[in-house]
């Protein structure tokens, strides 16, 4: 079935084919000098992740993983256009060829390799336990009875998973990040496990104190890697030659710092 939108540009086409004809003119031909029409890279990324991708008030979405991609594709001579995705469809979207790149702290694992190739590692992160502050927690055994909440299909829900078991009724998915941290002021988790950067965050900016971060270090150091479509070779050497460039430049330091206050250890 046609939806609306397809209908209304074929309609469109027919009536200015006929307008055309009707005219006696032809359709304009492209002459061999036109330059070929950019082509622009479509940037899935679920934009619920501050500091590293958030929509603004305009709607513009922003953060350090939006200057990353912007100035590898600068280096990479593409173009590249952000759209917001969310993340439980987000590895379908790439799949299908819906998006062409995903950028969204997406920590680089062996399950996910074998459905998508990632760039080089640009960012490293950990888990952090999220709790009130009055909370007995000094290390992640000590969340294994309570209520904890994660972004679906997370890192952090896998390790919670690994921890309480995946089936546990204690284990409360959310679709974002952002959610799981509300419904921990509000009571009903008693503690969240995400990535550090934006647990951090969120703490500091949202909420007037009261709750205290912990780490483990059974926690392994995560790498983010920007995602193509598995076997997409070409688009994935321009990324990593982009990469390369903006560490050896210093632009990526100037992002960093512009992002997290201090440049990379
Ligand atoms: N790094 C974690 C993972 O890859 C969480 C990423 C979530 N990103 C986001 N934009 N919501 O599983």
């Amino acid at each position: 079935m046609l939806d609306n939108r397809r209908f209304t540009l074929i309609a469109a086409t027919l009536l200015a084919g006929l307008a055309l004809a009707g005219c006696g003119k032809q359709a304009p031909v492209a002459t061999p000098t036109a330059a070929p029409a950019a082509r622009v890279y479509v940037v899935g990324t679920d934009a619920a992740y501050t500091p590293f991708e958030t929509q603004n008030d305009k709607g513009d979405i922003v953060g350090f993983d939006v200057d990353v991609v912007k100035a590898v594709a600068n280096k990479a001579g593409i173009e590249v256009k952000f759209v917001n995705t969310p993340w439980e469809g987000i590895f379908n979207a790439l799949g299908q060829g819906d998006r062409d790149l995903l950028v969204s702290a997406i920590t680089i694992t062996d399950e996910r390799r074998q459905t998508m190739d990632f760039s080089k590692p640009y960012f490293d992160a950990k888990q952090l336990i999220a709790v009130r502050t009055d909370a007995p927690v000094t290390r992640f055994e000590d969340i294994k009875a309570m209520k904890v909440g994660v972004q679906n299909g997370t890192t952090g829900d896998e390790v919670v998973g690994k921890l309480q078991g995946k089936s546990s009724g204690n284990i409360k998915r959310f679709e974002s990040t952002p959610l799981a941290l509300k419904e921990l002021e509000a009571g009903g988790v008693e503690a969240v496990v995400a990535d550090n950067g934006v647990v951090v965050h969120y703490l500091a900016n949202n909420t007037k104190g009261g709750f205290k971060t912990v780490s483990d270090a059974s926690f392994p150091v995560e790498h983010y890697g920007i995602a193509v479509k598995k076997g997409n070779a070409e688009l994935l050497a321009r990324i990593d030659k982009g990469l390369d460039d903006i560490k050896a430049d210093g632009s990526y330091d100037k992002i960093y710092a512009a992002h997290f206050g201090s440049a990379p250890k």
